[in-house]
C-alpha cells in the first residue's frame, strides 16, 4: 500500500497514527507529494480526482479516500481492538468527535490557504473570522467533554486537531482557559504515535 503523505498535513496525520497504533505502519510505503489549491500532484490526481491527501493506492484495489475512508479501511485489516468501536453509544461519541474535530481541521486549513497563500489584495477578514470562531466553538466544546484515556477514532482524530493548531497556529494559545483539554492533549501527545507522526 502507498499512502501519498506530506508530514504537515493533519489528515495524513490521523491516518499515520491509527497506523502505528494499530501495527500496521510498516505494510505502508509513504510517498510525499507537496500540493496546494492552486498547485496538484499529478500522481496523487491519478488516483484520486480531487487531488487530495491522504489517498492510498492499494496493491489489490483501488485507491482509498478521504482519511475517514482509509482509517475506516486499515481498521479492518488487524485482529487488535478497533479503533472505530463495533456499536453501541461508543461508536456515535468516537465518530462525533471525529467529526468535530475535522470541523476544527477544515476550518484552520482553509484560513491556513487564505491568510498564507492567498494574495493579500485578496483576503477576506469577515471570513477569516468567521472559520476561526468555529475553531474556538469547537474547541470550547470539547473542554466540556470527558475524552479520558480511550484510544479511538475520536481521540486520534481531536489529538490531531490539536496538534496542528500548535503546528500552523502556536500563537492562538488554544490552552488559554481550557485547561482539561490542555492536560490531555499533554498526555495524549505522549504516546509514540504521536511522537512518530510530529509535523516539526
Ligand atoms: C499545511 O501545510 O498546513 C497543510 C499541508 C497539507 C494539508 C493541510 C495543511
Amino acid at each position: 500500500m502507498k499512502l501519498y503523505h506530506n508530514p504537515a498535513s493533519p489528515y495524513v496525520r490521523k491516518v499515520r497514527v491509527l497506523a502505528f497504533e494499530t501495527g500496521l505502519s510498516d505494510g505502508i510505503e509513504l510517498a510525499n507529494v507537496t500540493l496546494s489549491p492552486t498547485g496538484p500532484d499529478a500522481g496523487v490526481c491519478s488516483d484520486n480526482p480531487v487531488g487530495k491527501i491522504p489517498t492510498l493506492a492499494r496493491d489489490d484495489g483501488g485507491a482509498l479516500y478521504d482519511s475517514r475512508v482509509i482509517c475506516e479501511y486499515l481498521d479492518s485489516l488487524h485482529d487488535g481492538t478497533r479503533i472505530f468501536p463495533e456499536g453501541g453509544e461508543a461508536r456515535w461519541t468516537a465518530v462525533r468527535r471525529q467529526a468535530l474535530a475535522d470541523g476544527i481541521l477544515d476550518a484552520a486549513v482553509v484560513t491556513r490557504y487564505e491568510t498564507f497563500l492567498r494574495p493579500e489584495a485578496l483576503r477576506w477578514s469577515d471570513w477569516v473570522d468567521g472559520q476561526m470562531a468555529k475553531v474556538r466553538r469547537s474547541l470550547d466544546a470539547l473542554e466540556q467533554d470527558s475524552l479520558g484515556d480511550g484510544v479511538d477514532i475520536g481521540t486520534i482524530s481531536v489529538a490531531c486537531a490539536l496538534g496542528y493548531l500548535d503546528f500552523r497556529y502556536p500563537d492562538e494559545g488554544w490552552r488559554n482557559g481550557r485547561p482539561k483539554l490542555g492536560a490531555w492533549f499533554e498526555k495524549f501527545s505522549q504516546r509514540p504515535s504521536m511522537q512518530a507522526t510530529r509535523p516539526d
